[in-house]
C-alpha cells in the first residue's frame, strides 16, 4: 500500500519543477493523478513518466487564472476518477523587479496566477471534496510569503496572501473535514530560479541567510507536500510547513 493509495490528487503546474516531482512521488505512492499546466507538451511527457512507473495519470490543459478553466478541470477529474481527495495549488510565476520598475501589468500577472488562481482552485474543488469524506488542500506559498527580500514585491505580496487565505479556508471548511495548509519552500533548483542561480553573485544573494548553503532539489519539497496529502498529517490544518534549508531561522 502506498502512502496515498487510490487518492485522487489534482496538482497544478505539474509539468515542471516542484509540481513534476510531486506528481511522480504521489504516483509512486499509489495516487491517481490529475496533472494540469499551461504547458501541454511537458505535461503529457510527465504523464508518460508516471505511466512508465505503473502509475495512473491524466493531463488537463489549464490556465489557473481562469475560473472557467477551473470548472472544466474539476469536472474532468470527477468524471474520470469520481472524486478529488487532494488539491495541490502549485502553479506559480515569479517577476524580479524593484518596486519602482514593477508595472501594473507585472503586478496583475503575478497576483492573477499566484493568488487569484489559487482562490479559484480552492473555491471550485470544495463541492467535490464536500461530497466525499473530506480532503486535503495544499497551497504552495514561499518563504517570500513570510520574510522580505529585495526586488520581488509583487511575488511577495501574492505569496503572503496565500499564507493567510490558507488559514481562512482552513477555519471555514474544518466542519467538512477538509484540511488546508500552506508550504513555504526556500530556494529550489527549478526552471523558476535557473537564470538567477546561473549567475554566481545573484545566486549567492538569492540563497541569503540559508544555513544550508545550497538550493533544494524539488523532491525535498515534494516529500513535505506528500506528508500533507496523507492522513499522517490528520491533525494539521491552517499550518505553515516551512522547508527552507534554515533560511528563515537566522
Ligand atoms: N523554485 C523556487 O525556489 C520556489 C521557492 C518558493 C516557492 N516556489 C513556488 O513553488 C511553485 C512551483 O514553482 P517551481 O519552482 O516548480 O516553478 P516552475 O517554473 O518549474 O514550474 C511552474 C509550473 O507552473 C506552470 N504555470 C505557470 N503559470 C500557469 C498558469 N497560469 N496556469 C497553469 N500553469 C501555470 C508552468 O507552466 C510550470 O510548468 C510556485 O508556486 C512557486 O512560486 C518556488
Amino acid at each position: 500500500m502506498g502512502r496515498v493509495q487510490d487518492k485522487v490528487c489534482l496538482v497544478t503546474g505539474g509539468a515542471s519543477g516542484i509540481g513534476r516531482e510531486t506528481v511522480l512521488l504521489m504516483a509512486e505512492q499509489g495516487a491517481r493523478i490529475v496533472l494540469t499546466d499551461l504547458n501541454e507538451e511537458a505535461g503529457q511527457s510527465v504523464v508518460g513518466e508516471i505511466e512508465a512507473i505503473g502509475g495512473e495519470a491524466i493531463f488537463v490543459k489549464h490556465d489557473v487564472s481562469s475560473e472557467k478553466d477551473w470548472i472544466r478541470v474539476v469536472k474532468t477529474a470527477v468524471e474520470r476518477f469520481g472524486q478529488v481527495d487532494v488539491l495541490v495549488n502549485n502553479a506559480g510565476v515569479f517577476v524580479v523587479k524593484p518596486i519602482q520598475e514593477t508595472t501594473e501589468a507585472d503586478w496583475d500577472f503575478v497576483n492573477d496566477v499566484n493568488t487569484k488562481g489559487l482562490f479559484f482552485g480552492v473555491k471550485q474543488v470544495l463541492s467535490a471534496m464536500k461530497k466525499s469524506t473530506g480532503g486535503s488542500i495544499i497551497n504552495i506559498s514561499s518563504i517570500y510569503g513570510i520574510v522580505g527580500a529585495s526586488s520581488a514585491s509583487a511575488y511577495q505580496a501574492s505569496k503572503a496572501a496565500v499564507r493567510v487565505f490558507t488559514k481562512s479556508a482552513a477555519v471555514e471548511y474544518i466542519e467538512h473535514n477538509i484540511r488546508v495548509n500552506s508550504v513555504h519552500p526556500g530556494v529550489i533548483a527549478t526552471p523558476m530560479t535557473a537564470d538567477i542561480m546561473a549567475d554566481a553573485e545573484a545566486g549567492e544573494a538569492l540563497l541569503g541567510g540559508a544555513i544550508f548553503r545550497r538550493p533544494a532539489h524539488p523532491k525535498e519539497i515534494a516529500w513535505g507536500i506528500l506528508f500533507l496529502a496523507t492522513d499522517e498529517s490528520s491533525f494539521m490544518t491552517g499550518s505553515e510547513l516551512v522547508i527552507d534549508g534554515g533560511y528563515t531561522a537566522t
